[in-house]
């Protein structure tokens, strides 16, 4: 018999994929199985339909299983595929850096929405993939944006994303806590999406981003604020009039109308609700008047 006769057609495959991925503990989508095996074969979501009679070769049954496998343990689709799209650009991604979420596109909205100069000075803090601070320098083109990591490793991944992206020129990624040995007074834009999660609420996060996601990402040191309370005292050297554009997690609203009322030179503007109507974006700006 050929091995056309014997092998798995498209159909099949992804039946028994789409069972796997109903079992599994931490609900995955039912399309993922269609993701994985299009990507696998080169094929969309409508041409995997419209073959699903038709068999498929060894070889990639074979690498379609060990994705299955991976996938079925809870690694994210993302880091499976090696990337990530974010404002319809697609950033590389693996398990060194946070995938970019699609709740942060809010904050780019909100960056473009501001008065800035032609050619704008911006820092993003925890550039991590680099998605804000490549995804703002093409949507500025004269931008010039500095992108600190304390991470080392996503350092690598954030380099490898400016020269996909042909930003090599005005993306500039630095190795630094937060904005430490950066020029605050120079900017005219900081943006930042901090680790925000306390480590004590580690357990009611899924296992896909727990055991996948680098720590140094999601986990603030002390307490769930302490990254945030820093970047609010850091923007007391921005100039009057400076936006720092923060996004914060789940529950942290209220903590953050306190903390900037009572920080010395800063206000908050707004905290824009995301997709789902939680407050994600904190708009906040250096006071007119304040000197840095
Ligand atoms: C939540 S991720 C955000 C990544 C990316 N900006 C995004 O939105 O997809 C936070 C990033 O901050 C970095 N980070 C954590 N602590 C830091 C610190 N003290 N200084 C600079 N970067 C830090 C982490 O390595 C991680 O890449």
């Amino acid at each position: 018999m050929s091995e056309s006769h014997s092998a798995p057609t498209i159909g099949e495959l992804l039946g028994a994929a789409r069972s796997q991925l109903a079992a599994a503990a931490f609900a995955p989508e039912p399309r993922e199985a269609r993701v994985l095996l299009g990507w696998v074969l080169g094929l969309g979501e409508a041409q995997l339909f419209a073959r699903s009679d038709q068999p498929v070769a060894a070889g990639a049954v074979a690498r379609f299983g060990e994705l299955l496998v991976r996938r079925l343990a809870g690694e994210p689709v993302a880091y499976l595929l090696g990337e990530r799209e974010f404002y319809g650009r697609s950033f590389a991604v693996d398990r060194r850096v946070l995938i970019p979420r699609p709740e942060t596109e809010q904050l780019i909205e909100a960056a473009l929405g501001l008065e800035l100069p032609p050619a704008p000075r911006i820092l993003d803090i925890g550039a991590g993939c680099g998605s804000i601070a490549v995804t703002l320098a093409r949507e500025i083109p004269r931008a010039r944006v500095v992108a600190t990591d304390i991470s080392p490793p996503a350092l690598r991944v954030l380099r490898t994303n400016i020269e996909r992206h042909g930003v090599g020129d005005r993306v500039f990624a630095v190795n630094a806590d937060l904005a430490t040995a950066v020029r605050l007074e120079r900017m005219d834009l900081v943006v930042s999406n901090p680790p925000y999660v306390d480590a004590g609420e580690a357990g009611e996060l899924s296992v896909e981003v727990r055991d996948f996601e680098p720590h140094v990402a999601l986990f603030a040191p002390q307490s769930g604020h302490s990254i945030l309370e820093r970047l609010l005292a850091a923007a007391g050297a921005l100039r009057p009039g400076i936006h720092l554009l923060v996004e914060i997690g789940y529950g942290q609203a209220d903590w953050l109308r306190s903390a900037t009322a009572a920080a010395a030179g800063i206000e908050l503007v707004d905290i824009l609700r995301d997709y789902g109507g939680i407050p994600r974006t904190a708009v906040i700006r250096k006071r007119l008047g304040m000197a840095p």
